[in-house]
């Protein structure tokens, strides 16, 4: 399908209230995440359809260390059986899947299929899904800085080749646009030490929406509010408006 010209290349989201989600019907919070993989799969369905090339979700940060243990084994859990449930259906659809985040830090097992799944659907095209997990805007710009010094330490480039460009192939998402836009449900304003560097420009748009119950129509809400938007990149409205 091709899609309209205000659509944007690459949609991010942080798939926030899924806790609140579950309590408000009194039951535990892995109810919720259960019930966030669904809104998972109607995401990345909507934005098939709608041509959006690029869908890069936050599942699981740096810091959700830090909930309790039950909550973060249920999680655990959750990704390992969505791993083993959704890779065909995606494989079939034409989704390339990547993780990003220290995906060090994770169980062999889970870590294993992550990079199974990565490599099946490497060659595929129609849409790319990046899974954040274990992933931190700040690890990720640190891990850049690692790999400069140490190639600047073997002697393979000196400080002065160090640009922007240089910089962003050392980053997750290296290779591919940066988001176009930033979706936030569940009604914090924040970013939560995501994509600090690739959402630079990206247009943010927040909603009270509780993640399970993100589906095509508030996806559509979303993108209907993203091609109200006027980018400018830091030009003035004229400036902008000239070049488009
Ligand atoms: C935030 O809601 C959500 C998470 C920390 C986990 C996200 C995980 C999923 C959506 C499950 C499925 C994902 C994949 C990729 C299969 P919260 O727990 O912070 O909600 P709260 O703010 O209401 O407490």
């Amino acid at each position: 399908m091709t899609a309209p010209p205000a659509t944007p290349r690459h949609v991010a989201i942080i798939m926030d209230g899924n806790g609140r989600w579950a309590e408000r019907r009194h039951r535990p919070r892995a109810f919720g995440h259960r019930a966030g993989q669904k809104a998972v799969r109607a995401s990345v369905r909507a934005c098939r359809e709608r041509g959006i090339p690029t869908l890069t979700l936050f599942a699981f940060s740096s810091e959700n260390w830090q909930r309790p243990r039950e909550e973060v084994g249920a999680l655990m859990d959750l990704f390992l059986r969505a791993l083993d449930s959704e890779v065909d259906e995606l494989h079939s659809a034409g989704v390339r899947l990547d993780f990003i985040g220290d995906i060090g830090a994770f169980a062999p097992a889970l870590r294993e299929r992550m990079q199974a799944a990565t490599l099946r659907t490497a060659g595929n095209a129609t849409l790319t899904l990046n899974i954040a997990v274990n992933y931190g805007g700040r690890w990720d710009i640190t891990q850049a800085a690692r790999r400069l010094a140490s190639e600047a330490a073997a002697g393979r480039l000196v400080p002065d080749d160090i640009d922007e460009p240089t910089f962003a192939a050392r980053l997750a998402l290296a290779g591919l646009p940066p988001p176009d836009l930033l979706i936030r449900t569940g009604g914090e304003h924040r970013i939560s030490n995501f994509l600090l560097w690739q959402l630079a420009y990206a247009e943010l748009y927040f909603t009270e929406t509780l993640w399970p119950d993100f589906d095509a129509a508030a996806l559509d809400a979303a993108l209907e509010d993203y091609a109200r938007r006027e980018r400018r990149f830091g030009r003035t409205g004229n400036q902008s408006r000239a070049r488009a």
